[in-house]
């Protein structure tokens, strides 16, 4: 321990007592099994495999992103230096906004430092009852990702949460309120993180329209990995309607997020989202890694059907010997098994095989359907990916049946 850490721990009087609560509330998550802890990259070196990543393309080690990265910086230095509105505002922002718009189809983009800063502050400034005239409806699919109930909160607005993506609850929701003159949003992920199922856009954007709500989709995991050319599902549905944010943080190998959106929303965050308006710009280094890797998309198709068609084959075999992949229909394939224990205990009998999954626990999920969740991605092979069915199709005839 340093110096200044021993002067720090013999101050503990005034914080143990702080410490002691933050504490009791770890070992209460502990006895829960949902303690969690940083993992490191302990478990990935050497020959495990990993199933738990979001580099779904590989493309987080796309040479051209790296050298866009590093000519990037040279030129601008590391960071932003400032809030966009500032010092932050570099060319290659205007660059990648314009590439996002137009493969979104939108007026316009914007492009924020993460995903969560981006779903958490842009939608609650565009919830404001102030601006809108009253409090908005919000019709909200009920497993949305945490940063979408977050910017719920930030704008205390109530959520009417729709059965997960169960579009006939939805309508029936929304039928149920149509003489209701507030603004009404629906708010939706396009492809579900921790479900792998996917939003029916032409049903979605009927409702939308029927009930001119504004739609907030996330385009997180279907960004990179969906829509024709790899540009979300939303891509071409949006413009007009609404507003889709993605990440840059799973499939495009990097970091930040982008609102593809009309100009007079972008305008709007620009002067009203306090994420936006107090926070660093995203380093102009990282837009510039981005753009490249934004640039190749188009030419990805091929990898993207061998990802699908891969976790097809592995989602019918586990099906085939009774288990639970809940509605997935993507790359993305939960196998649920109810306890936190369970879920727990795959995940160590998969890691003892050299095979690295994520167990994911309430409240990430609702209670009863823990799970480990797979993200196959183009770095697995064929053999890879049998032997992690053949992994789970032995602990399931061992201990899971
Ligand atoms: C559906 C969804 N939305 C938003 C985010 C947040 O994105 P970021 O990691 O860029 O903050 C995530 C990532 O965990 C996500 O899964």
């Amino acid at each position: 321990m340093s110096e200044l850490a021993q002067a720090g721990a013999a101050r503990r009087g005034v914080t143990e007592v702080f410490d002691r609560r933050y504490a009791d509330l770890c070992v209460a998550l502990e006895s829960d099994s949902r303690r969690r802890h940083l993992p490191g990259q302990a478990g990935l070196d050497g020959a495990a495999v990993d199933f738990s990543h979001n580099d779904y393309l590989g493309l987080a080690r796309d040479p051209d992103a790296i050298a866009a990265l590093c000519e990037t910086a040279r030129a601008r230095g590391v960071g932003a230096t400032g809030s966009r509105l500032l010092s932050g505002d570099w060319p290659e922002h205007a660059a990648l906004e314009a590439a996002i718009a137009a493969a979104k189809g939108t007026e316009a983009a914007l492009v924020f430092p993460s995903g969560y800063q981006a779903n958490a502050t842009a939608l609650a400034a565009l919830l404001d009852r102030k601006t809108l005239g009253a409090e908005p409806l919000l019709f909200a699919d009920r497993l949305n990702h945490a940063s979408l109930h977050h910017a719920c909160q930030l704008a205390g607005v109530h959520q009417l949460r729709y059965r997960h993506n169960d579009l006939g609850h939805l309508g029936e929701l929304l039928a149920k309120h149509a003489d209701d003159a507030r603004p009404k949003f629906i708010v939706a992920e396009t492809i579900f993180g921790m479900d792998g199922d996917s939003l029916d856009m032409p049903a979605l954007a009927a409702l939308a329209d029927a009930h001119s709500a504004f739609l907030w989709l996330d385009e997180a995991h279907a960004t990179g990995v969906a829509g024709a050319t790899g540009q979300g599902l939303a891509s071409g549905w949006i413009g007009g309607r609404g507003a889709a944010m993605g990440t840059f943080s799973k499939a495009i190998g990097a970091q930040g997020a982008y609102v593809a959106c009309s100009r007079a929303v972008r305008d709007y965050l620009l002067n009203r989202c306090t994420g936006f308006i107090y926070s660093t710009g995203i380093a102009p280094a990282m837009a510039a890694a981005v753009h490249a890797v934004w640039n190749k998309l188009p030419m990805l198709d091929q990898t993207r059907a061998r990802l699908m068609a891969r976790a097809d084959a592995f989602r019918k075999r586990l099906q085939a010997a009774g288990l639970d992949t809940g509605s997935s229909t993507t790359h993305i394939v939960p196998v649920i098994v109810g306890s936190d224990a369970r879920a727990l205990e795959l995940k160590a009998w998969l890691a003892a095989r050299g095979m690295i999954v994520s167990a994911v626990r309430p409240p990430t999920v609702p209670p009863n359907t823990a799970r480990i969740r797979i993200a196959f991605a183009a770095s697995h092979g064929d053999a890879q990916v049998d032997a992690l069915a053949d992994a789970i199709l032995d602990w399931h005839a061992t201990r899971g049946a």
